[in-house]
């Protein structure tokens, strides 16, 4: 009944019955093993999948990796190899990556296979005849020293919306803006380091601009993670410009009639989602049409946090543009971070699913539920070994498995391994009850940490009705009573393996078969929670079902993150890290540096970074727009000494002009401001 009432409320957001709801993660880019911090999106995806077909949906899941664009061009060229083969061997890695982990999809294309292609083409050409593409001359970066373009990832430097450092597409460590080619400030190549050059080429743009109005009012009905829709509908309110939409490269998907030129990447990535359908459509001889074609389907897409922009702005404007269904809900996930740090491969701040986690033979369902009931899905998530390994043996070992393990090898000693005869209690069949709604409406809100929790909520409901109902004593004295208090424990141990399978499929398949019961858990229906036991049925053998991490293993694991760490850090090859060459004193000298006093501190609108400050540096009061907003309250500021460089080149950030520069040590990206130690005279000269 539970059931009923949650796809009823699905249905109103998802128009069709028996056409499909298509499931989409974002896909992998083929240029590096998989980590952690790509599960935070994939696993989850995977338990939406899973309860919404054990809710009785038709439901395709499909994803695919990305082999295209810069990302991939560059780090073959380092490998030596070409993107094609770079690509295979890292797609074949990501398929079996998430196999083992249990991320089953129904199909895992390649967007550089020929599906894809011709789809893109299509649509390009479809863009083309609809009036919504033209071509522009432009200023691109271009390298005298390595003779060619310089296309997104190609270049580094400074981001014009937020002056923190950026590369060519992307403000990937400010504001998270799209930047369009010859956008970037003070650019420089990323293979020489030379200062780059702006030259005219001609590219094609999609009138984006023109979508406004049409992305406003889908954006309104579009469902998901809220963070995915605010974020997009400030961007689209705040200023939308025509997007360029080809590159000076081989390796990608032609620009129709022009064999110089490819498609940007962000064209035929998430194209890939259909053709990736396509492909799974023509195996299993239905038609791709039933997710692509006429009124929205449910289309749900999940992915990270950092390309909202790409699926909530680009990606419908483009399907409005050919004419396709447009994506009905998009769950962005929020970051991972590792021990409370920013993910980062330069820095070793990484885990490796498969070297760190997989091949240490640490079951995939202990971090698939580590990721659901962690924190809110588009929260950050932090992983630390410890807390995995606290979370492992007090939740999975102490509350959850030795639930089962009681209720079950009590049954099997005491009543000759069936289910008990006796009744089940009816307060145990409520509180079922209760948990199933409340996993439904976590579902319904994407909050799988809510259904989670829940589940853990019921098990110790069940730990607790156990040791308070003393069966130990009560076989004694009336067997009779005892028998219903193990049928009611089952009964608990049945529902918790049914609503538990979509985030632990392995381990409860395993639990399945211990309780006696035949065929496979992930093919039972959500509601057979509340379908009692038969009595007499035979029960399995009960066996351990988590086993608990040792303190000796978990510093093993902790030990191999912390090497790594301090290798990146000999190597110091952090990605912004330019080379840096010796200064004469006079160099030194030529930059005016001074003690200032913050006297005024506002927020600026649209950025969450930046503060305008008012500061002091003797007799003479600069504005200056500094990247601490999220270091410091700006209440707290003024008043504080700080150290300034104040003949900086005048900069415009936000639109507001900065004065000078507030000099900061730079905390994993977070601002730590400078000051003297002492109090001393405000426009003091520091030397
Ligand atoms: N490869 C991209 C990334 O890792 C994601 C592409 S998602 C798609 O950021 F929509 F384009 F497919
Ligand atoms: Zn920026």
């Amino acid at each position: 009944m539970v059931i009923t009432l949650f796809i009823a409320s699905l249905s109103k957001k998802i128009v069709m019955r028996d056409r499909p709801v298509l499931v989409t993660c974002g896909l992998p880019y083929t240029n590096g093993p998989c980590h952690l911090g790509h599960l935070r999106t994939y696993v989850p995806a995977d338990f939406y999948a899973r309860y919404l077909r054990r809710s009785g949906e038709k439901v395709v899941f499909i994803c695919g990796s990305d082999n295209h664009g810069t990302p991939i061009v560059v780090s073959a060229e380092k490998d030596g190899v070409s993107p094609r083969t770079l690509s295979e061997k890292y797609h074949a890695h990501f398929d079996l990556t998430f196999r083992r982990m249990g991320v089953i999809f129904d199909h895992f294309g390649m967007t550089d296979d020929q599906a894809n292609h011709r789809r893109t083409r299509s649509i390009v050409n479809r863009l083309i005849e609809n009036g919504h593409v033209y071509s522009k001359v432009i200023q691109q970066s271009y390298c005298t020293k390595c003779k060619r373009f310089l296309p997104d990832r190609y270049v580094e430097g400074i981001c014009p919306h937020c002056g923190m450092p950026a590369r060519g597409d992307e403000c990937d460590q400010g504001c998270g803006r799209h930047l369009e080619p010859g956008e970037i400030r003070e650019p420089t190549c990323m293979v020489c380091g030379t200062k780059a050059e702006s030259r005219d080429q001609e590219h094609y743009f999609f009138r984006l601009s023109e979508f406004k109005d049409f992305l406003i009012g889908y954006l309104d009905t579009l469902t998901g993670t809220l963070n995915a829709r605010n974020y997009a509908l400030g961007w689209v309110k705040d200023e939308l410009r025509d997007w360029c939409i080809t590159r000076t490269l081989h390796w990608g998907v032609k620009f129709p009639g022009r064999d110089d030129l490819v498609v940007y990447v962000w064209v035929d990535a998430p194209i890939g989602y259909i053709s990736f359908t396509e492909e799974w459509a023509e195996q299993a001889g239905t038609s791709w049409k039933d997710c692509w074609c006429g009124e929205p389907t449910g289309i749900t897409h999940f992915i990270g946090g950092d390309i909202v922009y790409h699926h909530c702005i680009f990606w419908p404007a483009m399907l409005k543009g050919a004419g396709y269904t447009l994506p009905s809900a998009v769950v962005a996930s929020g970051m991972l971070k590792i021990d409370d740090k920013k993910f980062s491969k330069s820095r070793g701040n990484v885990i490796w699913v498969k070297d760190d986690y997989m091949d240490r033979g640490l079951h995939p369902d202990l971090l698939r539920y580590y990721l659901a009931s962690y924190t809110a899905h588009n929260k950050e998530v932090n992983f630390a070994w410890n807390i995995f390994a606290d979370k492992v043996n007090s939740e999975l070992v102490g509350a959850f498995g030795n639930f089962i393990n009681r209720a079950l090898t009590f049954s099997v000693k005491n009543f000759e391994g069936k289910v008990p005869e006796g009744k089940i209690d009816a307060d145990v069949l409520a509180r079922i009850e209760e948990t199933m709604a409340e996993v439904i409406s976590g579902l319904e809100e994407y909050e799988f940490k809510k259904a989670t929790d829940s589940v853990m909520t019921l098990a110790d409901y069940g730990n607790t009705y156990f040791q308070s109902h003393e069966p130990w004593k009560l076989v004694k004295s009336d067997k009779d009573a005892a028998g219903s208090v193990l049928r009611s424990c089952l009964q608990i141990a049945k529902a918790l393996v049914i609503l538990m399978e979509p985030v632990m499929p392995a381990k409860m398949q395993n639990a399945w078969k211990q309780l006696g019961m035949p065929g496979e858990v992930s093919k039972i229906a959500l509601e057979d929670a509340l379908v009692p036991l038969d009595s007499g049925q035979s029960l399995g053998t009960p066996e351990i079902l988590f086993d608990r991490l040792e303190e000796k293993f978990v510093k093993e694991l902790e030990k191999i993150f912390m090497d790594r760490i301090k290798e990146a850090g000999y190597k110091g090859k952090g990605t912004q890290d330019k080379k840096i060459e010796e200064i004469s004193f006079e160099d030194f000298q030529s930059m005016d540096i001074r003690i200032g006093e913050i006297k005024n501190a506002e927020a600026i609108k649209g950025s969450n970074k930046l503060l305008k400050l008012a500061v002091d540096i003797g007799g003479e009061v600069r504005q200056v727009v500094a990247g601490i907003a999220q270091s410091y309250a700006k209440e707290d500021l003024v008043g504080t000494q700080v150290v300034v460089l104040v003949n900086l080149k005048p900069a415009k950030l936000f639109g507001i002009e900065s004065q000078a520069m507030l000099l900061a040590a730079d905390v994993e990206g977070r601002a730590v401001l400078l000051r003297p130690r002492d109090a001393v005279e405000t426009g003091t000269k520091v030397r």
